[in-house]
């Protein structure tokens, strides 16, 4: 018997940075997802196999062996071995596992594979053991194993990751789930550099200890850009969400966090037509995304193409995360 769970990936419309201090993110589920299999081993190793990453290798004791590829892979992997420990020790079993991961969200690029991988490892081992676990408990167990990657995240990742659909997350508030009555057309341009959510994050907690007077009304600036871009987003007024994507674009881009590839795949974007365009995620590489309208939108995948942009269409999705037992012999 296994238990398996799936997770969508996520992109921030508005609040990136800005949620880790004060203020909402609106963040919008899409429809890549990660997928856990869980089952059981009768020794102690948390074996985790990722034919995606290209590796493989278990924790003992929170110390990780690789099996194939290289061993600091267990650093990005040490937040599936908390995440199942976590759940495992709050339903009171104990017990070795094999979590088999595999992923449609690219990695490390903005788009909550990681907590996406967290969430499923999380919700697959609760389903294992028939832990009854719901959103909320998975939401907080599996930010246990982000916080061991990211260091000190805002908790907006998990939480999209568990519920789905559109949502407003404040840290230390909560999350509030919205409905729009109809599809946006996004496009996810993604310069395929890879960063670290915690080296961006440290790197803004840097630039505002050395100039908070700057910084400050900065971030506060991004906290209300991102309560009226909710606002906007309800009223579907398309043409202001741009101009306010495009605002966020150059708050972001002034506490350092684009680049010129991501600028690159942003004005290209605004150059074939698009009505918004902002990175999405930390930063420092990764994704941006454009918001435009239906005709609009061949134009833009070409003008990222142009700009040496990976570009994805992707739509929003109301289902977060998914769990289901898998008898043996079943696939
Ligand atoms: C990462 O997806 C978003 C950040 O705001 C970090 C966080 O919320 O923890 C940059």
């Amino acid at each position: 018997m296994s238990a398996e769970a799936t997770a969508p990936g996520k992109i921030i419309l508005f609040g990136e940075h800005s949620v880790v201090y004060k203020g909402p993110a609106i963040l919008l589920a899409v429809d890549r997802r990660a997928t856990v299999i869980a089952s059981k081993r009768d020794d102690k190793k948390i074996y985790i196999d990722s034919e995606d990453l290209g590796f493989s290798g278990y924790f003992i004791d929170g110390n990780y062996t690789a099996a194939t590829g290289k061993a600091w892979r267990g650093r990005n992997m040490a937040a599936l071995d908390v995440a199942a420990r976590k759940v495992m020790s709050h339903i009171g079993v104990e017990s070795g596992l094999n979590l088999k991961v595999r992923s449609m969200i690219p990695i490390a690029v903005g788009l909550g594979s990681s907590a996406a991988v967290c969430v499923a490892t999380t919700a697959a081992v609760g389903e294992l053991f028939d832990g009854n676990l719901n959103k909320e408990k998975i939401a907080e167990l599996s930010y246990e194993g982000e916080k061991v990657i990211h260091g000190n995240p805002s908790g907006a990742d998990n939480n999209i990751a568990t519920y789905g659909g559109i949502i407003r997350y404040e840290r230390g508030v909560g999350l509030k789930r919205l409905q729009l009555d109809e599809p946006l057309p996004f496009i996810i341009g993604n310069t395929r550099r890879k960063r670290s959510t915690r080296n961006m994050v440290e790197g803004v907690k840097a630039l505002k200890d050395r100039n908070p007077e700057i910084v400050d009304p900065i971030i506060y600036t991004m906290a209300s850009l991102s309560q009226i871009g909710l606002d906007t987003l309800l009223r579907r007024n398309i043409q202001k969400l741009g101009d306010l994507m495009n605002l966020n674009h150059g708050l972001l881009a002034s506490i350092g966090v684009s680049t010129i590839e991501l600028d690159d795949l942003v004005y290209s974007s605004r150059r074939e037509g698009a009505l918004g365009a902002k990175l999405t995620g930390a930063g420092g590489g990764g994704c941006m995304i454009a918001l435009a309208e239906q005709e609009k939108l061949s134009n833009i995948e070409k003008g990222i193409r142009a700009a040496r942009g990976h570009s994805m269409r992707v739509n929003i999705t109301d289902e977060g995360v998914k769990t289901r037992k898998i008898k043996d012999g079943d696939t």
